[in-house]
């Protein structure tokens, strides 16, 4: 009896301790996110240089993704600052519903305005949401089926281009199409990811980053990348998009092919990644001069923590440790708390932004940032179920 008691007592005592330990991590994460919000003040952030944010000019894919950790760690925290950051964020969206130069209206609104339109049933911000998803249905192109990524709306330079990356954006037309009842923006989701199935996935499931169709005929041209090692290669962030795209548009239609495609890229991708569980930026490189994209695991973990929930049995238990393995790893090794520089500002660290272009190179960015959030709340909630 007595062993019995002090079995319970020490279990007790040592659950009481880890969950100190987690409110602790949750704490920092916190104050960083906050002194970052401080420090952005307003302006839009491009990725660090010397732990510094460097910001640009004109709303980009990232100009969302501070007010998203906002909101994520309110939901983890119900800390109502948080939530009056994140506010001012998606009411600083609200004019740029109507950019018609990018298809990243996903990664900027869903964030943002759809988040601020379920936290706070306000009719601007589900306008401005609508308004940005009826900007990424224009970008259809009927003659190949797809969504063009780069441009402006009607410019001819890579007007047949589509990148795997669109595939996160999809879930905003879905969204719509819930709220709205407007079938055609399912249709154009439903549509525009089959061809990337069909155009973007190899034989084996890894991936290319972009496939250049003929805008008038809808034919294949090239297929290449863009941010990846090689054009045959998978860059790793892409390789992410994809097996969280998939989940996203099985979560949507129940088309069984994509759950199968976002399992199989998922399979793909846990072949490759090395001990520590978090990628190199490619996943055709590996090595100690090897970079690795902090946020391609990122990425990687919230897809599979979701694409766990769809799965069944062995399957889905497999993507919950992967998914729960990566999480822990970027913990506890790939956080400003582990940085050996005292100017961090962003909270993922050892991300890759650009390679080709050296933007971010071993930095943090807006998207390694949000998406580390992301997994890290589907961490949380989980163990702290
Ligand atoms: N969506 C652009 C990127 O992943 O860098």
């Amino acid at each position: 009896m007595r062993i019995l008691l002090t079995f319970v007592l020490l279990s007790i005592i040592w659950s009481c301790s880890l969950q100190k330990n987690r409110n602790n991590q949750i704490e920092q994460i916190k104050d960083q996110l906050i002194k970052k919000d401080d420090i952005i003040d307003g302006r839009w952030p491009e990725y660090t240089v010397e732990g510094k944010w460097k910001f640009r000019k004109k709303v980009n894919w990232f100009s969302g993704f501070t007010g998203g950790e906002l909101f994520l760690m309110y939901e983890l925290t119900k800390d109502e600052e948080l939530k009056r950051r994140a506010l001012i964020h998606a009411d600083s969206l609200l004019n740029y519903a109507g950019i018609d130069y990018t298809h990243d209206m996903g990664f900027i609104f869903l964030p943002t305005c759809v988040r601020a339109y379920n936290e706070t049933g306000e009719e601007k911000y589900k306008k401005a949401a609508l308004l940005a998803a009826e900007m990424l249905y224009k970008r259809f192109n009927t003659n190949g089926n797809f969504i063009r990524a780069w441009g402006k709306l009607g410019s001819e330079k890579k007007a047949g281009w589509i990148i795997i990356d669109t595939m996160m954006n999809l879930e905003l037309l879905f969204w719509t199409y819930e709220v709205s009842g407007d079938q055609k923006y399912y249709d154009v989701a439903l549509s525009h990811a089959q061809t990337t199935l069909k155009a973007a996935i190899r034989k084996d499931y890894s991936s290319y980053h972009v496939i250049e169709f003929d805008p008038e005929t809808g034919e294949v041209l090239k297929k290449r990348t863009h941010q990846g090692f090689g054009d045959e290669s998978t860059w790793a962030r892409g390789q992410a998009w994809g097996v969280y795209g998939f989940t996203n548009s099985f979560k949507r239609t129940q088309d069984s092919v994509f759950l199968e495609t976002a399992q199989k890229m998922a399979d793909y991708y846990i072949n490759k990644l090395p001990e520590d569980n978090v990628p190199f930026w490619d996943l055709d490189l590996a090595g100690e001069d090897v970079l690795k994209d902090a946020s391609a695991g990122a990425v990687l973990a919230s897809g599979l923590f979701d694409l766990a929930e769809l799965s069944n049995g062995l399957l889905s238990d497999k993507y919950r440790n992967y998914a729960k393995k990566i999480t822990q790893s970027l913990l506890e090794n790939y956080t400003f708390k582990s940085s050996n520089r005292d100017t961090e500002q962003g909270l993922l660290i050892h991300a890759i932004y650009h390679h080709h272009k050296g933007w971010g190179m071993d930095e943090s960015y807006p998207a390694g940032d949000y998406f580390f959030m992301e997994a890290l709340n589907k961490y949380f909630k989980l163990i702290n179920k």
